[in-house]
C-alpha cells in the first residue's frame, strides 16, 4: 500500500487519477469555504471528530429506501467536499514553509494561503519569496511573512521563532521542504563538498527546524510537522548513495520523532513523492537543463507529478480531524513503479 495512515483509511477512494498521481486517491480533501478563517484548534473540538451529524441518513439509506427514480437523484459533490466527511481547517493558522522560493514548497504556500493561513515563507532566494508574497496578498488576501533562510545555517534557524514578527510567532504547521540532490555519482566518485550540501539541508536543516518550532506547538498544543522525503529514502539506488541516505533518515527522524510527540496533540508526517517536475533536476545536474529535461522525458499517462500534486498531498495531511495522524505518504506519477521503474513512450 503507497499510503499508510493510522486510522484514516475509510477516508481514501481508489479513483481513477486525471492528474497522475497514482494509487490512494483522497477522498476528502475538502477546503473550508472561501473566505472562512476562523481558526480553530485540532483535536480540541469535540465537534470535529463528528463524521457527520447523527441524524442525516446516509446516501446509501436513501437510495435504498426510495422506489421512484426522481427521489435517488443525486448531485454528486465537488472534488473534494463531501457531507459525509468533514475536513478539519487550517484557516487562521499560521503555517512556516522552507524551500518556499520554487516547487513543492511555492505550491504549498499557495494551497496554504488560499485556505487562509498566515505564512511564514523562508528560502535563500529572498526576492523570489518577496514575489510570492505579494502574489499571495494580491490574490487570496494572504498575510505573509518572508524570511531569507539558510537552513544548514543553525543559529539562523534556532533563532527564527524569537525573531519573527508578533503576528507570526505561534507557527503551528511547519513543513519541512527545502532540500534536494546534487549530482549521480557513485559512492566511489562522491564529491565532498556536494556530501556536505546534502547532508546539511535534507538533515540537518530539517532537525534543526523542528528542534526550533516544535517545543511552541506542544506548549500551544497545537502542531503540525510535515516532512517532505522521497522515494530515494524507501528505494536506494546507484548514483544517489548519498541523497537516499538523507531520506531514509529523514524517514528515521519522522518515525522516531513521532514516538517523542504522542502523548502530545502533535503530528508528524512524512510526504514522499517519486518523479516531481520542478526544479529539482536542473539542481541535480547543476544548471543543465538539458540532462533535466531528460529525466522527465516521454513519461507516459500523464508525466511525471507536478508541484501541485504534492502540495495536495500536504493539504490532506494537514486537514484531517485532530484525531487523524497521517504518518507517511508515498505518491508515485501513473507510470512509476519504483525509483527506475518509469513508462516511457
Ligand atoms: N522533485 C522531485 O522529483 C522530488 C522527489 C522527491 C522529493 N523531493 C524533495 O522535495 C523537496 C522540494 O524539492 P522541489 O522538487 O520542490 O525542488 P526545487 O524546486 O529545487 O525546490 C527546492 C527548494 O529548497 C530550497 N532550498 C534548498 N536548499 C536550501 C537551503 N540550504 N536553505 C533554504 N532553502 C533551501 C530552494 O530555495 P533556495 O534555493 O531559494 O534556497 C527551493 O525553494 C526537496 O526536499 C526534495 O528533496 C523532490
Amino acid at each position: 500500500m503507497s499510503l499508510l495512515a493510522r486510522t484514516s483509511r475509510a477516508a481514501f477512494s481508489f479513483l481513477g487519477s486525471s492528474q497522475g498521481t497514482r494509487a490512494l486517491r483522497l477522498a476528502s480533501t475538502a477546503a473550508p469555504p472561501r473566505g472562512h478563517h476562523l481558526h480553530t484548534a485540532p483535536r480540541h473540538l469535540p465537534a470535529s471528530h463528528l463524521a457527520r451529524p447523527s441524524t442525516a441518513p446516509s446516501f446509501a439509506t436513501r437510495a435504498m429506501s426510495s422506489g421512484n427514480d426522481q427521489a435517488t437523484t443525486h448531485v454528486p459533490p465537488a472534488p473534494g467536499v463531501s457531507k459525509l466527511y468533514a475536513a478539519e481547517p487550517v484557516a487562521g493558522r499560521c503555517a512556516l514553509i522552507t524551500g518556499a522560493s520554487s516547487g513543492i514548497g511555492q505550491a504549498t504556500a499557495e494551497r496554504l494561503a488560499e485556505l487562509g493561513c498566515r505564512l511564514v515563507v523562508a528560502a535563500r532566494r529572498k526576492d523570489r519569496l518577496d514575489a510570492l508574497a505579494t502574489r499571495l496578498a494580491n490574490d487570496f488576501g494572504a498575510k505573509v511573512h518572508c524570511v531569507a533562510l539558510d537552513v544548514t545555517d543553525v543559529d539562523a534557524v534556532m533563532s527564527l521563532p524569537s525573531a519573527l514578527p508578533a503576528e507570526f510567532a505561534d507557527v503551528s504547521i511547519l513543513v519541512n521542504n527545502a532540500g534536494g540532490a546534487l549530482g549521480t555519482a557513485k559512492c566511489t566518485e562522491n564529491n565532498m563538498d556536494d556530501v556536505a550540501t546534502m547532508l546539511d539541508a535534507n538533515v540537518k536543516g530539517v532537525v534543526a527546524c523542528t528542534r526550533a518550532f516544535s517545543p511552541g506547538m506542544v506548549e500551544r498544543g497545537c502542531g503540525h510537522v510535515v516532512n517532505i522525503s522521497s522515494i530515494a529514502g524507501v528505494e536506494w539506488y546507484g548514483g544517489g548513495s548519498v541523497y537516499c541516505a538523507t531520506k531514509a533518515a529523514i524517514n528515521a527522524f519522522t518515525y522516531a520523532s513521532r514516538k517523542d510527540l504522542h502523548d502530545t496533540p502533535c503530528k508528524i508526517t512524512s510526504v514522499s513523492p517519486g518523479f516531481v517536475n520542478t526544479e529539482f533536476a536542473t539542481v541535480r545536474f547543476k544548471g543543465d537543463k538539458g540532462k533535466a529535461d531528460n529525466v522527465y522525458a516521454g513519461m507516459k499517462y500523464g508525466g511525471p507529478l507536478l508541484a501541485e500534486d504534492i502540495a495536495d498531498n500536504i493539504v490532506y495531511a494537514l486537514t484531517r480531524p485532530g484525531r487523524v495522524q497521517v504518518c507517511d505518504m508515498l505518491v508515485y506519477p501513473t507510470c512509476q513503479a519504483s525509483a527506475r521503474d518509469i513508462a516511457r513512450e
